[in-house]
């Protein structure tokens, strides 16, 4: 027999009523990300081969949100027009499953599952025909109950609502993620009928099923309950926003950054952080994200896909977005770096400065309240204060090219495309039109009079 397919079934059909929302639940975002996207990433990083997506309500919004990655992925849009019940719902799938497939099902609203923990479930159903993804609660109240024999052997799955108060004290439960082998699920699932409290179609009664054919039902348990936890209403989603933040700082953490208080970060993509780099609080990394060893990130930054290296300090209050900040390298408190900015070793960008498109060498500076865009900024120059690229004809954008070593004066307007050569000078207030050479002077301003004798107007009798 060839090796069994990863065949992903993802149950997203519900609608979420208690979300108050116009987005279907499992668009609801967590660390900007929706829900269900978590869930089919951790599928792909366990070596899904097919993916199932059983989609009912909010169907057009859900294409509109993962089309890219549906396309890429080939992603398989199975429809359960009308919501009978999780059995149903895997129903929906039978003609997409082959008697070799090994399926897997996993939930969309249920974002935090570890792929580990599928692993150990994909591994536990191996050599069985049926797995389950147990859980034990303090308060088991509306889960499924896992019924076991005395010899401990799973024999059926009861639902809080058709559980006796007896199965009530069973406090193992059903998460509802499974493994079964294609070729028995599809039989049990043709089985099902909707004798029970709801009237659904439970998938939980093919364990019932299983057992009845002798089949002995594996199970394994996720490391913490927050991997096996979904979101009804805007309150649990907020739970699993913190569960998964505080997962992304002690992944932090344990990289070699200090974290000034591990609540107060918060991660929205994919972060990397050399040894001893240290994070201030309130900081919110978004995007891809690269600190070096021995950063320094004051409080109240926004980093979203920037490369910080090695050394380097962002002050306070600062945003960056699409920024390489070289070694040793500063921005801010309150610097704003935009796409296409690049920071050579050791150059500093002071508060109120803005960079775009902008390449600062080695050791260049802008200390203050500035405006730096499509420029070429050479080794060692220093910018005054106030200087501004006048890049944009209110058609086209214009480059400034400024030459290494130059000093440009306080409240420059450097109108682009202009080249100032290394060496120069531009002195305080010019308006600088034409090209300066190497090691020149160039002064744009009005000439300076001084009127002796000039008397001040005096006020005016108020009758
Ligand atoms: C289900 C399980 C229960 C388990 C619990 C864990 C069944 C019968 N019960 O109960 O044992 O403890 O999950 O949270 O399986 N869905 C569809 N189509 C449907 C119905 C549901 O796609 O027709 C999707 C929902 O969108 C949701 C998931 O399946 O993502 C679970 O459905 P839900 O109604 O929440 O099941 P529970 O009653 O909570
Ligand atoms: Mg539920």
């Amino acid at each position: 027999m060839p090796s069994p397919v990863l065949n992903v079934v993802v149950l997203a059909a519900g609608k979420g009523t208690r979300m108050r929302s116009n987005l279907p639940k499992v668009l609801h975002p967590v660390a900007q990300k929706p829900m269900v996207q978590h869930v089919l990433d951790t599928a792909l990083l366990i070596g899904a081969q097919q993916l199932q997506l059983v989609y009912g309500h909010g169907a057009e919004q859900l294409q509109a949100h993962l089309a890219d990655f549906s396309q890429q992925h080939g992603v398989n849009w199975v429809e359960q027009a009308e919501q009978l019940g999780t059995g149903h719902a895997v129903q929906q799938v039978i003609p997409h499953i082959t008697d070799n497939d090994t399926v897997l099902i996993l939930y969309g609203d249920v974002p935090l599952t570890r792929p580990e923990t599928l692993q150990n479930l994909l591994a536990a159903k191996a050599d069985n025909a049926l797995a389950l993804l147990t859980v034990t609660l303090p308060d088991p109240t509306g889960y499924g109950r896992i019924v076991r024999a005395s010899n401990g052997a799973i024999t059926g799955i009861v639902e809080h609502k058709d559980a006796s108060a007896e199965q009530h004290l069973i406090t193992e439960v059903n998460t509802g993620m499974m493994a079964a082998d294609g070729k028995a699920l599809k039989r049990w699932l043709s089985q099902l009928d909707n004798n029970n409290v709801q009237g659904e179609y439970y998938l939980t009664d093919i364990v019932a099923m299983a057992a009845a054919e002798g089949v002995h039902i594996a199970s394994s348990q996720p490391a913490e309950i927050a991997e096996v936890e979904g979101a009804n209403n805007r309150v649990q989603l907020a739970a699993l926003e913190r569960a998964y933040q505080r997962r992304k700082a002690d992944e932090l953490m344990i990289a070699g950054a200090t974290l000034m208080d591990p609540a107060r970060i918060d991660v929205r993509g994919n972060v990397s952080v050399g040894e001893d780099v240290v994070i201030d609080i309130n900081v919110v990394l978004e995007g891809n994200v690269s600190i070096g060893d021995g950063a320094v990130i004051e409080p109240n930054c926004v980093i979203r896909d920037s490369v910080i290296g090695a050394g380097a300090r962002i002050k306070a209050n600062s945003v960056l977005e699409g920024a390489e900040v070289g070694n040793s390298a500063q921005a801010g408190p309150f610097a704003r770096l935009r796409p296409g900015t690049k920071l050579g070793e050791g150059a500093a960008i002071g508060n109120f400065v803005e960079v775009k498109n902008t390449v600062f060498g080695m050791g260049a500076k802008a200390g203050h309240l500035s405006y730096l865009g499509d420029a070429e900024i050479g080794a060692g120059a220093n910018i005054g204060a106030g200087t501004i690229t006048c890049n944009y004809d209110g058609v086209n954008k214009h480059k400034t090219a400024i030459g290494a070593g130059a000093f440009i004066g306080s409240n420059s307007s450097l109108v682009a495309p202009v080249t100032i050569g290394s060496m120069a000078t531009t002195g305080a207030g010019s308006v600088v039109t034409s090209n300066v050479a190497d090691n020149e002077l160039a002064v744009g301003r009005a000439k300076q009079r001084n009127i002796a004798g000039w008397k001040r107007p005096v006020k005016k009798d108020n009758k």
